[in-house]
């Protein structure tokens, strides 16, 4: 997701001293690939940075006046994004708030961010769904497993069941969010379209309260509850995909709610951060106006929670294939075996077999796979489409070579079947999760202490 315009401004904030900062991010932006600047654009700028000096200052002042942030253009094709995005992407922290500003700009962000965020509760979004009983009783916790200290009502309200639901006669599939989004906003246009078409899936998806900006332990007993309910509702064992903090969650799961482990026959994960990432690290300073929400705080590379992750859940417990691009603007490192993303196996599991795809290094260098992979795209690329196919319909996780053409899925704009509003509904992730971030009303100003169970 992009939501990297609150590192810029957190830094901006820090640095408040610093002369020339607006007119850097100024340069940054009319220098890119948008043209020229709109007098309303520097505008709002000025006004965020003067803002972000005055301690008053509040998440939905911000959001204001990132709701006054209008595209000037609109993508016409697919090809146009991957240009668009192309041009943007890459690990350049220094200038990722105008990475951000650009993607609103070029018309990949929502139309209106303040509309969106007004109805983050409705429709695929909802955290209140009613959902049947299943056969046998799933909460509370199975022994062996932590307590859950969620009722079962939010639990089970979490989880959306799209009316495309078989109730166990397809293989069902969670779809697992990322940090400062929905399930309804993060898989909506991309699997929740495709997997319902398919025979060997049927995706549901999280909806967590609280967006996955609260503490990441709480939000993984929602995909501990979700595993044991899906499984018990359709008799039969279940997939988990998810994305980002999604992946944290669901390691956290299996390894604390260990009745989890026999249900999930296979787990795709989408640019995981099983190490934090040194780009959030950079955007938490301890201390600063606005300080880091807790699931941010537990997610930068050297934070107790993750000191704490690495010790135990930081190798497969289940089939697991993960996809990962090395030039993620979020998530970093993200290359080789020291990959954020990059899952270990463990020889006493030799049943949890691993295999970790790192696009850039199975994708032919000048592929589009490659080239225009930020923290979301892997969402709607065919190469995820083609993994999730072959891991769930063999034993174990996904192997590469038994993919047909799998050079030929690399080279693929988009996953077939994915319309260009699919495509933008998925970069739209970015602008959404940055909203929500400078919405949430929970900071911290150190990181929430690791959970009793996990010491
Ligand atoms: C789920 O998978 C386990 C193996 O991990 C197997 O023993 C069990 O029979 C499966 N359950 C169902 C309902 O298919
Ligand atoms: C592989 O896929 C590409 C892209 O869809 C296609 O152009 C090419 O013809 C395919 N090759 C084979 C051998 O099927």
């Amino acid at each position: 997701m992009r939501i990297a315009i609150v590192p810029a401004l957190i830094l901006g904030c820090t640095a408040a001293a610093a002369p020339g900062l607006v007119g850097g991010l100024l340069g940054g932006v009319t220098g890119g690939l948008v043209g020229g600047l709109t007098g309303q654009l520097k505008n709002t700028i000025g006004k965020i940075e003067q803002q972000l000096n005055d301690v008053g200052v509040t998440g939905s002042a911000l959001l204001a006046q990132l709701g006054d942030i209008q595209p000037l253009s609109k993508p016409s094709s697919i090809q146009d994004v991957v240009t668009i995005l192309t041009k943007i992407g890459g690990v350049k922290p220094a200038t990722l708030l105008e990475s951000t500003v650009q993607l609103v700009l070029s018309g990949l962000g929502p139309s209106n961010l303040a509309t969106v965020m007004n109805q983050y509760s409705a429709g695929v979004n909802s955290e209140n769904n009613i959902n049947r009983e299943p056969a046998s009783p799933v909460y509370p916790a199975a022994a062996g497993d932590v307590p859950y200290s969620i009722t079962e009502e939010k639990l089970r309200g979490a989880i959306y069941i799209p009316s495309t639901f078989t109730y166990g006669k397809k293989p069902p599939v969670i779809l697992v969010p990322a940090t400062g989004t929905k399930g309804g906003f993060t898989y909506y246009n991309n699997l929740g379209k495709l997997l319902p078409q398919q025979e060997y899936a049927d995706p549901v998806w999280l909806n967590v309260p609280g967006w996955l900006l609260e503490e990441v332990p709480w939000n993984s007993e929602f995909v501990a509850y979700a595993i044991n309910y899906i499984s018990g509702i359709t008799s039969r064992n279940v997939s988990v995909v998810a994305l980002s903090q999604g992946n944290l969650n669901t390691q956290w799961a299996l390894t604390y709610w260990p009745s989890t482990r026999a249900l999930v026959s296979d787990y795709i994960a989408v640019s995981p951060d099983y190490h934090g990432s040194a780009i959030i690290e950079a955007m938490c300073p301890s201390l600063g106006l606005l300080s880091c929400t807790p699931s941010l705080s537990q997610q930068t590379y050297t934070s107790n929670f993750i000191q704490s992750f690495r010790q135990r859940s930081a190798a497969a417990f289940v089939p697991t294939t993960t996809i990962y691009t090395a030039t993620d603007e979020i998530v970093q490192p993200q290359h080789g075996t020291g990959a954020s993303g990059y899952l270990l196996q463990d020889s006493s599991r030799p049943a949890a077999g691993v295999v970790n795809v790192e696009l850039q290094k199975v994708c032919p260098l000048d592929s589009p796979a490659s080239l225009l992979s930020d923290h979301v795209s892997p969402l709607w690329g065919a190469a995820l489409q083609a993994l999730i196919k072959d891991a769930l319909t063999h034993d174990g996780p996904a192997d590469i070579s038994r993919i047909p053409n799998w050079t030929g899925e690399c080279s693929k704009l988009a996953a077939d079947g994915l319309t260009l509003a699919d495509v933008v509904g998925t970069t739209s992730i970015g602008p959404i999760a940055v909203a929500s971030w400078l919405l949430y009303p929970k900071r911290v100003t150190t990181e929430p202490a690791v959970p009793a169970y996990a010491l």
